[in-house]
């Protein structure tokens, strides 16, 4: 089910629910799995810390990646847009995760202190696969 980033939308990006394994007096866990709970097989994963408040991240587009976007630790906002359609996303608890396909300009901001955002990959990193000019990636969605 590759997506074709060029005709990508907001609406093929999605809150996915994780597992959730609570044991009483213990605290929970949560699980990602290859192909069973997203759609890509991880290659790398990374994540911002410490961004101060105020500060926004992101601010690109990919041409290939897929990606989940985890509030591992405290809330952050997410804005998608594939061109045409924005969409904003509050994230906020550590079993939920946003599914960002190819081809979708997206910026982080509104980072809670103590915020970690956890993104599963499904590439190695490679900077050509970056939209950093907004205007390039409006043409690249035309
Ligand atoms: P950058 O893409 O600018 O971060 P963001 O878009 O989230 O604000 O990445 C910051 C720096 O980290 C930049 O010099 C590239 C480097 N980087 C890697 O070396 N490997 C990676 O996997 C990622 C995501 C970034």
């Amino acid at each position: 089910m590759e997506k074709d980033p060029v005709i990508s939308s907001v609406y093929d990006c999605t809150v996915l629910e994780l597992d959730k394994h609570h044991s009483d007096r213990k605290g929970n866990l949560t699980v990602v799995e290859n192909s069973r709970t997203v759609p890509f097989e991880v290659k790398r994963a990374y994540y911002l810390y410490d961004v101060p408040g105020g500060e926004s991240r992101g601010a690109h587009a990919h041409k290939a990646l897929y990606q989940l976007i985890v509030a591992a630790s405290g809330s952050f906002r997410v804005t998608l847009d594939d061109g045409r359609v924005k969409r904003t996303f509050l994230l906020n608890r550590p079993y939920q995760g946003l599914l960002v396909v190819p081809g979708i300009w997206r910026t982080i901001d509104d980072f809670s202190s103590g915020a970690v955002c956890l993104v599963l990959a499904s590439e190695l990193y490679d900077e050509d696969d970056y939209m950093r000019e907004y205007d390039d990636f409006i043409r690249f969605k035309q």
